[in-house]
């Protein structure tokens, strides 16, 4: 194992703090809601938990328009409340590690205020990106960049002058080559971690540099050479980061999130002296095929080695389709782009398969992040009425994307009715509707269940903390049928996954410790994976 630390072998929950847990009945999730639910993680057998961001924000893009980088939003709790749960969470053996984005703040932000009451010229807007407009008047944008939620990355303001967005109107993208900017978020990295904040998820951490001069991207750019994202400035940025997180005597770590069309882009994030570890985008995104999963295993690996970077494992996030539904369907990619609402889906067979790729993504070396509803088999809600859609991207593409609301409806605790147990009896309803046949997809319906999801997850997550995560950062392949990957880490222990429709043989083994499916005639059955000893 290239180094140590808790981090490179992680199990570690992504808390959508809007939906997880209820605690004051305003129908939106909170401190309070989370606290009480500890219990429940730890019991799960996850090792950290990772929060959507908490800072004080106006929620144009659910928190991702920060307003005040140093307090927490009332929507959730106060920052004595943040520093209660901190210590209840270490007191439960869980680290935390909490959303910075330093891409964009939010249009609230005192900053961007500052900056709307100053003329053009003045030094306040140089936090930002103002420009003039092109054409005879400054009519046209100041260039052809379009935002990540669409429609054009600019907006124009009273008195002429265009200020830049990548994402919302109401997220204007911070200039990184002020030392104002740099020095503020040093400081604010520093501010949570002397409350005990064990590390930061780095939001669009490709990002926060352009390429000066902010040229057009014409009509067919090269998704490897935006003049918006991976520009050569942003590894300074995080090696200065990364000398704070190693000041702290037990050192704090970053996960980045990083899209990049190539691994040898994404890999340079993480040198030694940079981010310690970054979700793996390639894997999410990869079809349910076993040849596409296995090159995508091999190139992770590859990769990661050569930076000694632990490899990480994501199926799903509060961005994407969740995979119980991707699964189902005949194309099982995912791309941001085109998210495919409403394509068929045949739930049964993406449950059979989340399932084994429950099993295959905790068996392999690395971190594993487990995003809130996972573990109860949660599909894509992809019927909320379009009058209830708050994503900002249904707006910006003209109601032709319905964004990730999806993904985020409140989660089903206990009960057989809405809100199932999110809130407290007699609160508003949640801010998102919930599906009813969620009945049987509660964490109370689940728990004496030992074929449910929530079983699954709870038993292969501590037999990984008792017996994998001690193992070399490597896997070796085995022989197996056409259609089946099977692969060994150390001496003792294999996964054996099939893709094909037809059960498959098994390697010989001492002891099946763990399977997605029942064995049949000591068979693994279609779509299936088998947790060994050898
Ligand atoms: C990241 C977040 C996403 C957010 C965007 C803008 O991609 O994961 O939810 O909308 O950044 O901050």
């Amino acid at each position: 194992m290239a180094g140590n630390g808790w981090w490179r072998t992680a199990a570690i929950y992504q808390i959508y703090l809007r939906s997880f847990a209820d605690g004051d009945g305003d129908g939106v999730g909170d401190l309070a809601g989370l606290r009480s639910r500890l219990p429940y993680l730890r019991d799960l057998g996850v090792d950290a938990l990772w929060l959507t961001p908490w800072n004080v924000s106006p929620m144009a893009d659910g928190g991702y328009d920060v307003a005040d980088y140093r307090d927490i939003d009332p929507l959730f709790g106060t920052l004595a409340d943040a520093e209660r749960f901190l210590a209840e969470a270490h007191e439960q053996g869980l680290r935390v590690l909490v959303d910075l984005v330093p891409n964009h703040c939010s249009d609230a932000h005192p900053w961007f205020r500052a900056a709307l009451a100053a003329p053009p010229g003045d030094p306040a807007r140089e936090r930002f990106w103002f420009r003039p407009g092109r054409g005879p008047s400054g009519e046209r944008p100041p260039n052809d960049w379009r935002s990540y939620f669409g429609g054009p990355a600019w907006t124009r303001v009273a008195d002429g002058e265009w200020y830049l967005h990548m994402f919302a109107p109401q997220q204007p993208e911070l200039n990184w080559e002020h030392a104002g900017v740099r020095a503020e978020f040093e400081d604010v990295l520093r501010f949570w971690f002397d409350r005990g904040v064990d590390g930061f998820r780095i939001d669009v951490a490709h990002g926060l540099m352009k390429t000066p001069g902010l040229p057009d991207v014409g009509a067919a750019p090269d998704p490897a050479d935006l003049p918006y994202q991976d520009h050569e400035g942003v590894h300074e940025i995080y090696r200065a980061w990364r000398s704070i997180a190693d000041s702290y005597e037990d050192p704090r770590v970053f996960v980045g999130e990083v899209w990049l069309p190539t691994t040898a882009q994404f890999v340079r994030y993480l040198r030694p002296d940079e981010l310690h570890s970054a979700f793996n985008f390639e894997f999410l995104c990869c079809a349910w095929e076993p040849n596409a999963i296995r090159k995508t295993i091999d190139d992770t690996l590859d990769t990661h080695r050569l930076v000694g970077a632990p490899p990480t494992w994501v199926l799903s996030n509060h961005d994407t389709i969740r995979h119980v539904t991707r699964y189902g369907r005949e194309d099982t990619t995912f791309d941001l782009g085109n998210r495919r609402h409403g394509a068929f889906t045949d739930p049964a067979l993406g449950h059979r398969r989340a399932r084994a790729a429950a099993l295959l993504t905790l068996s392999l070396p690395g971190g594993v992040y487990v995003y809130q509803g996972d573990e109860l088999g949660l599909a894509e809600v992809e019927d909320i009425p379009l009058d209830r859609i708050q994503d900002p991207t249904w707006e910006r593409s003209e109601h032709t994307d319905r964004g990730r609301d999806g993904c985020r409806v409140p989660l089903p605790w206990s009960g057989t009715e809405p809100p199932f147990g999110f809130s407290p009896p007699g609160s508003a309803q949640p801010w998102l509707p919930q599906p009813p046949a969620w009945s049987t997809r509660t964490v109370e319906s689940q728990e004496p269940d030992a074929s449910s999801m929530l079983r699954l997850y709870r038993e292969a997550l501590a037999i990984r903390g008792e017996r994998l995560v001690t193992l070399p950062e490597s896997i070796t392949w085995l022989t197996s049928d056409d259609g089946v990957l099977s692969f060994r880490r150390g001496e003792n222990f294999a996964c054996v996954a099939n893709f094909t429709t037809t059960p498959a043989r098994l390697p010989a083994h001492t002891e099946l410790l763990l399977t997605s499916e029942p064995l049949a005639g000591g068979l693994l059955p279609a779509d299936g994976c088998a947790w060994l000893a050898l």
